[in-house]
C-alpha cells in the first residue's frame, strides 16, 4: 500500500528543497504520497502557530515525516521547534550517517562515521532559569533509561550493519555523575555485543582525532549536545552541511531531515543544496521498506556527483537547486 508521508516544509531554503527533493522521488517512482505542510516562523507569523494542527494530526495517522529545517529565534522567541517534535514524539535516536563521497575531494576520503545522537535530554532540552538579572542556570539532566536506550539503539545498528567497533564521547572526567554514568551503562551494554570493539573517548580528544584520523571512527554514541556540535564536525570532513542526513526515530513515530539549518543567508536564492535532505529521503525509504528505490536515487546522485557539471556553489559549482534536481532526475530516467 502507498505510504502517506507529512512533509513540513520549513523556513528559508526549506521549502526550495523540499520541492526537489518531492520531485526526485516523483521521479524514482517511490511508492508515496506527500502531505505537505507549511510551518515555522513564517507560519508563527501568520497564525500565531508554529505547527497547524492538521499537521500534527498527518504525521500521528502517518507515523513518517520529512521534515525541512526550520528557524529558532536566537535568545528570545519561541522553543524550537525541533526540540519539541523530538520530545512530544519521543524521538530518542538521531543518526547521522558521514560517508565520504568518492567524487567530491575532500582531504578525508575514507570517513565512514555514523553518529548516534541522544535526542530528548541533556542541556540540549533547554531547562534555564533566570535566578537574578545577572545570573541564568542551565540544567543538564540525564535519565538511564534514555541513556541506556540510545546505546542499546547504537550497538544494535553497528551489529546489524556489519559495524566493527561504537566509541562512547563524553566529558566524565569533568562530569562525573551524569556523563560517569553515560559512560557506566556504556560499558553494560557493551558486554551483550562481545563481537563489537568498545572504546570510550573524552570529548575534546575526540574532536582532535576526528580532524586528524577520522577513519579510526565507526559508530560514535553521546548525549545529545555534544551530538549536535559533533555531527557538525562530520559534515565537515565529508564536504559540509549540505551533505549530511539524518533519522529521528522512536519506537512509534519516524522523523527525517538534513542536519543543517535553514540557511536564511541563501533563502530564495535557488542555489541550495537539497543533497542531505534527499538522503534522509532516502533513509525514510530504507525505513518504510522501500529500499530499492533508495538506492536507485544514491546511484543517480553519485553520477550527477562524478560528472562535476551540475553542482550547486557549495560544492563549487554554479547550478540553481533547479538544475541539480533535473540532473538527477535525469539519471533516473
Ligand atoms: P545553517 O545550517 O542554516 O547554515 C550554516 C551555513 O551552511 C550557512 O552558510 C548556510 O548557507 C550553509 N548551508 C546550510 N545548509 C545548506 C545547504 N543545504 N546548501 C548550501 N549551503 C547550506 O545554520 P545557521 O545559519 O546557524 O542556522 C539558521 C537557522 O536554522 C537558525 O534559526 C537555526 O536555529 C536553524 N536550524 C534548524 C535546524 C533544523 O530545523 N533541523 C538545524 C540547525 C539549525
Amino acid at each position: 500500500m502507498t505510504q502517506k508521508i507529512t512533509v513540513m516544509l520549513g523556513d528559508g531554503i526549506g521549502p526550495e528543497i523540499s520541492d526537489a527533493v518531492m520531485r526526485i522521488l516523483e521521479g524514482a517512482h517511490a511508492d508515496v504520497a506527500f502531505e505537505c505542510f507549511s510551518v515555522g516562523a513564517k507560519e508563527y507569523e501568520r497564525t500565531n502557530a508554529l505547527i497547524p494542527e492538521a499537521a500534527y494530526a498527518s504525521f500521528e495517522r502517518n507515523r513518517v515525516l520529512l521534515k525541512a529545517p526550520i528557524t529558532t529565534p536566537i535568545g528570545k522567541g519561541f522553543r524550537s521547534l525541533n526540540v519539541t517534535l523530538r520530545k512530544r514524539y519521543d524521538l530518542y535516536a538521531n543518526i547521522r550517517p558521514a560517508k565520504a563521497n568518492a567524487a567530491l575531494k575532500t582531504p578525508f576520503p575514507h570517513v565512514d562515521i555514523v553518529t548516534f545522537r541522544e535526542n530528548t535530554e541533556d542541556l540540549y532540552a533547554g531547562v534555564e532559569h533566570q535566578i537574578d538579572a545577572d545570573t541564568v542556570h542551565a540544567i543538564k539532566i540525564i535519565t538511564r533509561s534514555a541513556s541506556q536506550r540510545i546505546i542499546e539503539a547504537a550497538f544494535a545498528y553497528a551489529r546489524a550493519h556489519q559495524r566493527k567497533k561504537v566509541t562512547c564521547v563524553h566529558k566524565a572526567n569533568i562530569m562525573k555523575l551524569c556523563d560517569g554514568m553515560f559512560l557506566d551503562i556504556f560499558y553494560e551494554v557493551a558486554k551483550q555485543y562481545p563481537d563489537i570493539i568498545a572504546e570510550d573517548k573524552i570529548i575534546d580528544a575526540l574532536c582532535m582525532r576526528l580532524v586528524m584520523n577520522p577513519a579510526e571512527f565507526d559508530v560514535l554514541v553521546m548525549e545529545n549536545l555534544y551530538g549536535d556540535i559533533v555531527s557538525d564536525l562530520t559534515s565537515g570532513l565529508i564536504g559540509g552541511l549540505g551533505l549530511l542526513p539524518s533519522a529521528n526515530l522512536g519506537d512509534e513515530y519516524a522523523m527525517f531531515e538534513a542536519v543543517h539549518g535553514s540557511a536564511p543567508d541563501i533563502a530564495g536564492k535557488h542555489i541550495a543544496n537539497p543533497t542531505a535532505l534527499l538522503w534522509s529521503a532516502c533513509m525514510m525509504l530504507e525505513y518504510i521498506g522501500q529500499s530499492d528505490c533508495a538506492k536507485r536515487i544514491h546511484r543517480a546522485v553519485d553520477q550527477v556527483l562524478q560528472e562535476g557539471i551540475t553542482l550547486t556553489p557549495d560544492l563549487h559549482g554554479s547550478a540553481h537547486t533547479e538544475e541539480y534536481r533535473d540532473a538527477i532526475l535525469a539519471k533516473l530516467l
